[in-house]
């Protein structure tokens, strides 16, 4: 669901792209998108009432969804397996606490969670082990929540994008063919909603944007060269992103279930 898997799944790979963003962190947060607040809200709408909402955000990355979560007065924790990752939150939200840790093993007590968030990044989950996991660390009556930004490839100009990308871009399309989470006693069923959001950017800002998918990330230096070129001349060539900047219109995929 993120800049994935038009290809047959190989464990290897998958396991080298899901390790792969430490080496791109500064990178990875000055250009990947935020997340809508509206989004968020939704994904936490269900632990609300709480005096104070505990939050975890598992794979947390360089702090994107923990930046939003933070602003909405929760007490959020961020887990993160990828020290390069951790450094870049720790340098950006130096208030929040942290941990090293994967979702496969999160490092805190039994039940200490309203909610667990999850941005971009379940699929790269060992989700057999993962799902027990969080349901381990959320109380009864808490939220799982996973969000992804997807470029909206209804519009032709993101749909062309995609295919000069050779699929690193995530797809709003594939999202909605795939979502749900899978079926575990610890949850009750999906729900799934869908947030319109924009970012504005330019030719280099998109292009570095492409440069952080771990599809990419783990090309050598001239196959990926090459695609960076071949996307900024597309780019370059529509009329839509040929002058200065432009706004890149997005999907946030929300899916939320229930611990029972
Ligand atoms: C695309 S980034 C998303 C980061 C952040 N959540 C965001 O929204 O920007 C994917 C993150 O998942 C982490 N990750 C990969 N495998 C993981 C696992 N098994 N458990 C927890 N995190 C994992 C990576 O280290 C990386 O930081």
């Amino acid at each position: 669901m993120d800049n994935d898997s038009e290809r047959p799944y190989d464990e290897t790979e998958h396991a080298r792209r899901a390790g792969s963003f430490g080496s791109h962190a500064e990178a990875y947060a000055e250009y990947r998108p935020s997340y809508p607040e509206t989004a968020v809200r939704w994904a936490l709408e269900p632990v609300a009432g709480e005096d104070v909402v505990r939050v975890l955000d598992l794979a947390a990355g360089t702090g994107k969804l923990t930046e939003v979560v933070a602003r909405l007065d929760a007490e959020v924790v961020a887990v993160e397996p990828d020290p390069e990752m951790l450094a870049e939150l720790r340098r950006r939200l130096p208030d929040v606490p942290t941990h090293l840790g994967s979702a496969e093993e999160i490092p805190v007590p039994d039940g200490s969670f309203d909610a667990v968030v999850v941005g971009q990044a379940f699929h790269w989950f060992d989700v057999d082990r993962a799902l027990p996991e969080i349901a381990r660390v959320l109380r009864p009556g808490g939220v799982v929540a996973a969000l992804w930004n997807l470029e909206d490839d209804a519009v032709s100009w993101i749909a062309g994008l995609k295919e000069v990308s050779e699929s690193s871009l995530p797809s709003a399309r594939k999202w909605r063919d795939q979502r749900g989470f899978p079926d575990h006693p610890a949850y009750s069923d999906s729900e799934v909603a869908e947030f319109q959001h924009r970012q504005r950017r330019t030719t280099d800002s998109m292009v570095a944007l492409v440069g952080t998918h771990s599809q990419v990330i783990v090309k050598d230096e001239v196959d990926r060269a090459q695609l960076l070129a071949r996307i900024r001349g597309y780019l370059r060539a529509r009329t839509e992103t040929a002058s200065g900047e432009f706004d890149v219109p997005m999907i946030t995929g929300v899916l939320r279930a229930i611990r029972v």
